[in-house]
């Protein structure tokens, strides 16, 4: 059973790639834009008449929240348009689809988390392209699962830890968002879940139940929070994390002040557990650590 797996460079996408070999009931094909451009309606068709897949998983996407303000057409035409391509193909040939999507859909005004039947109001032009690419699934009737994830992180690519990491060695201090809470994502743990729901799908299809869901690490946290466990779990020590509000570190694009994520779908249909997200952080370090020693 093949899967074709987009966007295979990027953080998901490699996070995939690395537990892959644990599902040998599946044959992958590890595209990225250099082997299959999502944004290339003939492209797409011919790599679906030649693969053939049992299912699609989307991890190709513009993901670049701030920059996406000024490059609206590029941030639409990746996780909007390109999606439609993907659609098409999916309809045409019966696969399956999996699509991640995002907590910037939601405008950050509840105090408790968020379900997946919430009202939507994104706030920011990368989380508007984000629903359009939702809504262009949904419309399509096809088996679909849309994971709605948030804070993503891993020991690849650019993300926040990382990011954390290095301006710990090279600054004293620094001023981090304390007012923005949500719940940091481990890309291990969402690569996981995808293979699991996908492996219960290939052995009885009625256990691949299509819609939209909420995924993230149990529990919550600021920018802060995150921070602050980062250099405790590292042992950067020698700079001190100071609390900002939003207001003070204006940024392009607006995001929730509070994106809390409820997995209790998720968690019930796949019966899933899911870890803790220190515990995770923990993992994740440990694996940069290690990189790093190599
Ligand atoms: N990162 C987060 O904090 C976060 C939070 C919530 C939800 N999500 C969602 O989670 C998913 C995975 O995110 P991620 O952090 O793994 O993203 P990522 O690291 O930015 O990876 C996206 C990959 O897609 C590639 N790509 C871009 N345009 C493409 C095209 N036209 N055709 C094929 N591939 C293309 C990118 O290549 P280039 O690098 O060359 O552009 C990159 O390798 C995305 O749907 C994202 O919206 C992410």
């Amino acid at each position: 059973m093949k899967i074709i797996v987009t966007g295979s460079k990027g953080q998901l996408g490699r996070s995939i790639q690395e537990i892959s070999s644990q599902y040998p009931d599946f044959a992958f094909v590890f595209t990225d834009i250099e082997e299959l451009d999502i944004c290339d309606s003939v492209q797409v068709d011919k790599f679906f008449v030649v693969e053939k897949p049992f299912a699609v998983v989307n991890c190709a996407a513009y993901t670049a929240v701030d920059k996406a303000e000024k490059e609206q057409i590029l941030a639409k035409k990746i996780n909007s348009e390109a999606v439609v391509n993907l659609v098409n193909e999916c309809k045409k040939t019966g696969a399956k689809l999996i699509h991640i999507s995002t907590d910037y859909l939601f405008d950050g005004n509840k105090s408790t988390p968020y379900h997946e039947k919430d009202i939507v109001r994104p706030q920011s032009i990368y989380g508007i392209t984000k629903l359009e690419g939702e809504t262009a699934i949904l419309r399509a009737e096809i088996k679909s699962i849309i994971i709605r994830t948030s804070w993503l992180y891993s020991a690849f690519g650019n993300n926040f830890v990382k990011t954390m990491i290095r301006l710990g060695q090279e600054r004293d201090q620094l001023g981090i968002v304390s007012d923005q809470v949500g719940t940091p994502t481990y890309a291990g743990d969402l690569a996981k879940v995808i293979l699991d729901i996908l492996q219960m799908g290939a052995k009885d299809s009625k256990r691949f139940v299509p819609g939209i869901y909420h995924f993230s690490n149990e529990g919550v946290a600021s920018w802060y929070d995150f921070t602050k466990a980062i250099f405790e779990i590292h042992q950067v020590i020698n700079c001190k994390v100071n609390p900002i509000d939003t207001a003070s570190y204006p940024t392009p694009a607006s995001r929730p002040a509070y994106s809390v994520l409820n997995k209790s779908k998720i968690k019930t249909t796949f019966a899933i557990e899911i870890p803790y997200w220190r515990d995770s952080l923990k993992l994740c370090l440990n694996k940069l650590k290690e990189d790093a020693n190599k």
